[in-house]
């Protein structure tokens, strides 16, 4: 973003502060929000979300219609670093959708979200996204609307932003993790019960990876394989371990750290919350049986793929893993940094803020649909819910910011379930958990276990930015709030 635009955006932040149901159903900004920007493209895509028939119970039981991108379950996005990409997004769903780049830093204006950055585009229409990939990494898309809904019918696409300077791996597998909320004819069943939204959510029985059971993959032996392992469930954290080979765990949400031994973490395992990501370095034993990598966090150990030989590498490597370059990121200033402090708790009806519409009120609809929200609120952060049901108004930012000056910030998980919480448009340094089980890493959703304390660090950047629970039935009741950064 330029100068001037940064200036007139403040002016439109200020202009369009108040949001709230008295004058207007749509904030006053989202309609003011478009900032002339210099913005070329170096490339240009269309996206557009529909139905499309996949075999998920297995090859000779029913079909079942997902919602993906361009007809492609976890359409795959490609794209260098550095490129600007002009993605126009077209809805060919019957319902309102946004398309959310998540975990990429981006002008505020192409965030997604619903009333702080865009309106909803309705069935027919579209939206055109302008957005700068500079970070490299494992990332992904996915709607801001409705999103048990929508990405719990299958609406998310992998984001691949390549680095030149990686090296030069002999295979990469991608691994998208998805449980399905299956009947026994390929229907889906209620993505969300209350039973499961007000504790650790409503999970799916019809556990796949890409799609399908398991993924019989295979490497050269003695080769150098990178696994992109992402978690694009709705519910489920996964325990994800690797046997039969070394295997280190090079980069968390797409940003490289220096590499981990699996082997040396705790239960040799990392834990990953729902719209985490791992790249996970393995390398191929040059004899001996095939890997496998597995999700051990239920007794029940899920084996979701197996990597066979297949031929061998010329010259095995010997050493230590390839490491890829580290990150290009804001480093935050830690002993000028801000400190604030946020608790996840479980509402109180002190939380649920409410004008006292009645919910059969087309206002109180159109609103729900403007924000795209529940009907019940069951969790908060820092005694505040994002509205559900027939709560009238934005609530006020949890924070407010100055771009360019660093935070600390604490979460304090005070519930009885795990929470990977997620802070759009910034990528953020793990400084460490109060349980002692996190290696210092840039990430944007860290999870949080219950009675565990997280801080986090970053530099702010302007915008309007949300910050949430990922297991979306939490996020849809309540524990969701915003950073106003000007
Ligand atoms: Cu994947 Cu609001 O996030
Ligand atoms: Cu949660």
């Amino acid at each position: 973003m330029t100068a001037g635009a940064a200036i007139s955006r403040r002016a439109l932040l200020a202009a369009g502060a108040a949001v709230g149901i008295g004058g207007t159903l749509m904030p006053a900004r989202t309609g003011l929000a478009r900032v002339p920007a210099a913005f070329e493209p170096t490339q240009r895509l269309t996206l557009s979300a529909g139905e499309t028939e996949l075999r998920l119970l297995g090859p000779d039981r029913p079909a079942t219609r997902i919602y993906a991108y361009d007809g492609d379950q976890f359409r795959l996005v490609r794209v260098p670093r550095g490129t600007r990409l002009e993605a126009r997004f077209e809805n060919g769903l019957s319902e309102a959708s946004t398309v959310h780049f998540h975990g990429i830093r981006m002008p505020n204006e192409y965030d997604g979200v619903p009333t702080l950055t865009q309106p909803v585009v309705q069935p027919g229409g579209s939206f055109t996204y302008r957005i700068p990939f500079d970070d490299p990494g494992t990332f992904f898309f996915h709607p801001h609307c409705d999103e048990t809904g929508q990405a719990g019918r299958g609406l998310v696409g992998v984001l691949l932003v390549e680095d030149p300077r990686d090296p030069a791996f002999d295979t990469e597998h991608v691994l998208c993790l998805k449980d399905w909320r299956l009947d026994d004819r390929g229907g889906f069943l209620p993505m969300s019960e209350p039973d499961g939204a007000a504790k650790a959510g409503t999970f799916g029985a019809t556990r796949t990876v890409n799609g399908r059971v398991h993924l019989d993959l295979t490497a050269p032996a003695g080769g150098d394989v990178r696994l992109r392992i992402l978690n694009v469930d709705s519910t489920r954290v996964m325990d994800i371990g690797v046997e039969g080979a070394e295997a280190w765990l090079i980069a968390i949400d797409g940003h490289a750290l220096p590499p981990v031994p699996m082997d040396t973490l705790p239960d040799g395992i990392w834990r990953m919350g729902p719209a985490q990501r791992i790249d996970v370095q393995v390398r191929m034993p040059m004899e001996g049986g095939p890997v496998t990598i597995g999700d051990y966090r239920a007794s029940d150990v899920f084996t979701f793929a197996t990597i066979a030989a297949a031929g061998r590498v010329r010259r095995p490597r010997r050493g230590g893993p390839l490491a890829l370059p580290p990150p290009k990121l804001p480093l935050p200033d830690l002993k000028a940094a801000e400190f604030h402090s946020f608790t996840l708790q479980q509402a109180t009806d002190a939380a649920v803020k409410d004008t006292g519409l009645p919910p059969e009120d087309p206002l109180a609809k159109a609103l729900i649909d403007s924000l795209c929200v529940g009907g019940a609120t069951y969790w908060s952060i820092a005694q505040q819910s994002w509205p559900t049901g027939e709560a009238r108004h934005l609530p006020p930012p949890l924070a407010r910011m100055e771009a360019g000056k660093s935070y600390r910030i604490e979460i304090k998980n005070e519930t009885r379930y795990p929470h990977p919480v997620h802070l759009h448009g910034h990528a953020f340094a793990v400084l460490g958990s109060s349980k002692g089980r996190l290696p210092k890493h840039f990430a944007d959703t860290v999870l949080t276990q219950p009675g565990e304390a997280v801080e986090i660090a970053f530099v702010a950047a302007p915008g309007d930015w949300v910050f949430h629970c990922h297991i979306l039935e939490h996020m849809e009741t309540g524990m969701m709030g915003w950073f106003r950064v000007v």
